[in-house]
């Protein structure tokens, strides 16, 4: 980890190669944590790489990652921590937590427990400590016990996901931090050829009583597609779901703890003391929107860096702006492609039971939906047979979705149109109902109808 933390002054190794290398050391931390030093957040300043050394800077020219000024809604509450107009109270086990959660509109009932040792505090976070993470639609925020600070990630329109800390140890209080550098070792989508775009990361794996993965090869990060069965390695999770099976709450080797008896707990403290924390639950619920939610962010950052990369270069080329060449147009169809199929939750698994969370989560997403006349919206959630009632993603709302390039968005939108108007067929779209697809026409031409063109 010392290796880790002096990359501010050393030669910089591509991101994308090291990241799963990270994930590994994280992981190997010693289980009686004294042997490697504390991975500990960097005090300021923080260790940032400058703008040639993130490779997004040179792949991606249009897309100012690294100088870019953020637009979301933790940049703007750094800005009010800075000239004073925001302070936060300190409350609790969790320093600043509760007042951050609250500046930023993230209810308590998010809560996710998670205890496996795959993250940046790898050396804190143990079975009777698990990691925290809270989110809302555009920022999710991290407190591990035994800190003072937050680890946060934020949805930008354009730049993706952008890292922060909140520092809490200033002259003048707590301060936010944006990083560009250390969150990214593990926070890219790598890949060995470059390509690689910042994301947000679950991820599941059998892990064991020390919250170490019990194999690594077994992890995988998690979407809204994957098996019930196979999430939740190394998370706690509260809610019922009847016969199905889930991989959360189950820490190898220590005693009681089996896979069957992991499923449909209701009580967390039956497991751990919950009392550091704002909130006593890790709502499956709130674990299966964050999984979409992700799911589906991470997409809309992929198509908008490449897309708009691609553009930049037929510009070069002396194209008129607007216009595609045939590759251009290519990758439009191929990336927009898999952005509606998640928008229309293709492959995602149909519940076998009926789901429900132990927080008030399921209420506080669905409150201020954007409805239509008869009261339906994209964010009512179904939980009998599938996540969502009328399954075309609420994050068509979202400030990200209209940030897309033109060329993308009008392409998914055609798309949309096609399929919920029914003019094809097809075994992909086959879990739309007709009632679906009306309802879902309806929503729109109520709440979003420039996707109806
Ligand atoms: C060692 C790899 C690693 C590093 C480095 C890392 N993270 Fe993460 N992060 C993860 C993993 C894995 C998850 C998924 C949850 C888990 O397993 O704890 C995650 C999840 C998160 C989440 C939840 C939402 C999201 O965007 O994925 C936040 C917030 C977050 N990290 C913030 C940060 C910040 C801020 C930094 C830099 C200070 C950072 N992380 C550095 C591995 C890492």
């Amino acid at each position: 980890m010392r290796r880790l933390r002096a990359w501010g002054t050393a030669p910089i190794p591509p991101v994308g190669l090291l990241a799963a290398a990270t994930v590994l050391i994280a992981a190997l931390t010693p289980a009686d944590g004294t042997a490697a030093p504390a991975p500990a957040l960097p005090a300021a300043p923080a260790p940032t790489l400058s703008a040639p050394q993130l490779p997004y800077d040179t792949e991606y020219p249009t897309i100012p990652y690294t100088a870019g000024e953020p637009s979301d809604p933790v940049a703007a509450l750094a800005r009010g921590l800075e000239n004073g107009e925001v302070t936060l109270d300190r409350a609790g086990a969790s320093a600043y937590l509760t007042a951050v959660l609250r500046e930023l509109d993230i209810p308590v009932s998010s809560q996710m427990l998670v205890f496996s040792k795959t993250s940046l505090l790898a050396r804190l976070i143990w079975p009777e400590t698990p990691r925290a993470l809270y989110f809302n639609d555009r920022v999710y925020i991290a407190w591990t016990p035994g800190t003072d600070g937050l680890e946060i990630s934020a949805q930008d329109p354009e730049l993706g996901p952008v890292f922060y800390n909140l520092e809490p140890d200033g002259e003048d209080g707590p301060r936010i931090r944006r990083q560009t550098g250390l969150c990214l070792q593990c926070h890219d989508s790598y890949s060995l050829t470059g390509g690689g775009v910042p994301r947000h990361i679950m991820g599941s794996g059998p892990t064991d009583e020390n919250g170490q993965l019990a194999s690594h090869e077994l992890w995988q990060v998690t979407a809204d597609t994957t098996p019930i069965r196979e999430r939740w390695g190394g998370w706690y999770v509260t809610g019922t779901h009847g016969g199905q099976l889930h991989m959360g709450n189950v820490a190898i080797g220590r005693a009681g703890d089996s896979i069957t008896a992991g499923g449909n707990l209701t009580d967390l403290s039956e497991r751990i003391d919950v009392a550091p924390y704002p909130g006593a639950h890790s709502d499956i619920v709130a674990l299966l929107v964050a999984e979409h939610q992700i799911t589906v962010q991470n997409l809309i950052t992929l198509v908008g860096y490449r897309v708009r990369t691609r553009l930049h270069i037929d510009q070069q080329d002396g194209l008129p702006p607007g216009e595609m060449s045939p590759r251009t147009a290519r990758l439009v169809e191929g990336l927009g492609e898999s952005l509606v199929r998640a928008l229309l939750f293709v492959g995602t698994p149909r519940f076998e039971d009926p789901i429900e969370g132990t927080s008030t989560f399921a209420s506080d997403f669905m409150a201020g939906a954007r409805r239509d006349a008869q009261g339906r919206s994209l964010r009512d959630l179904d939980l009998r047979t599938r996540l969502f009632r009328h399954p075309l993603s609420y994050l068509i709302h979202s400030p990200e979705y209209d940030a897309l390039p033109d060329q993308a968005r009008t392409y998914v939108n055609g798309r949309l149109q096609s399929i919920l108007r029914g003019e094809e067929g097809g075994s992909d779209f086959a879990h739309l109902s007709a009632d679906d697809r009306d309802a879902i026409l309806s929503i729109l031409r109520e709440t979003k109808p420039e996707i109806l063109g």
